[in-house]
């Protein structure tokens, strides 16, 4: 895990989050989108981000993006075919890929309808490796990772006490989920912490207690997934709104 120290946003509310959110997403997709680049993002499940995206394919931001060099995928899925409601490829389709010009093959989704997460979890890491082409023992860099947190401190789909946590050489990972008693499709932390910019976004007051630990832990050992997110040389952006960070102020710094 890498050493830079991350950087915390603490938006006014839910809707001021997810504005800061589309700003910087759109300004870095913009710098990195150089004519030639493609710009690999894992998008987030949950529900926070969707104000993000639904910003994204918005009159004001939709015309600044290059979505022919944009190339979207996801950084879990619930086991569900895509049409489910639980599906986080659903959730993206309805706020944002139906509503901008990406073309249809920059759309790299988890299969999350196959029967045999095993399978589904291989099927997406050969995915990745036809995109990528990494050399032989290289990891896939993502330009853009954008995460949630959960308020157990998980995030993506790595649970705390999964073995999962400490997968050194699977891309992608199909771990069973006792608290949810499913398997879930999951990026591993090596390929998080490969990518060049990693996005938090946490709101309400549900995830203040996680957050309240993160902060005020005097030594640097993670104890929550979502801790275990250290870009060994990309950035690490929290944005948080009021409610997520609770006491909290922009000032404290991570150890
Ligand atoms: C998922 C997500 C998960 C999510 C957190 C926060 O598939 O559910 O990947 O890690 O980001 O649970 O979810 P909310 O944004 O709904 O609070």
């Amino acid at each position: 895990m890498g050493d830079q120290e991350p950087e915390i946003v603490i938006a006014r509310d839910l809707d001021d989050l997810h504005r800061q959110a589309a700003e910087f997403v759109t300004r870095y997709i913009m710098n990195r989108a150089r004519p030639g680049n493609r710009v690999a993002i894992a998008l987030s499940g949950g529900t926070t981000p969707r104000g993000l995206y639904e910003r994204l394919a918005g009159e004001n931001l939709r015309h600044k993006i290059p979505w022919s060099r944009v190339h979207l995928f996801w950084g879990d899925e619930r086991c569900v075919p895509p049409e489910n409601p639980e599906s986080n490829y659903r959730t993206a389709d309805e706020s944002l890929i139906s509503r901008v010009p990406i073309p249809l093959e920059n759309i790299h989704r988890m299969p999350g309808e196959k029967t045999d997460p095993q399978k589904a979890a291989d099927a997406y890491e050969r995915t990745l490796r036809d995109f990528f082409r990494t050399a032989p023992g290289e990891w896939p860099a993502f330009d853009l990772a954008l995460l949630g947190v959960g308020s157990d401190g998980h995030t993506a789909s790595l649970f705390p006490g999964s073995p999962v946590l400490e997968e050194t050489r699977r891309w992608v990972a199909a771990p069973y989920v006792e608290k949810l008693k499913a398997h879930r499709l999951t990026l591993t932390l090596p390929v998080f912490n490969h990518a060049d910019q990693v996005i938090f976004l946490a709101a309400g007051r549900e995830k203040a207690p996680v957050m309240r630990e993160w902060v005020s832990q005097e030594n640097r050992t993670a104890r929550f997934p979502f801790e275990m997110i250290r870009p060994l040389s990309g950035r690490l952006l929290f944005l948080l709104d009021r409610e997520a960070a609770g006491s909290m102020n922009p000032s404290e710094r991570k150890p």
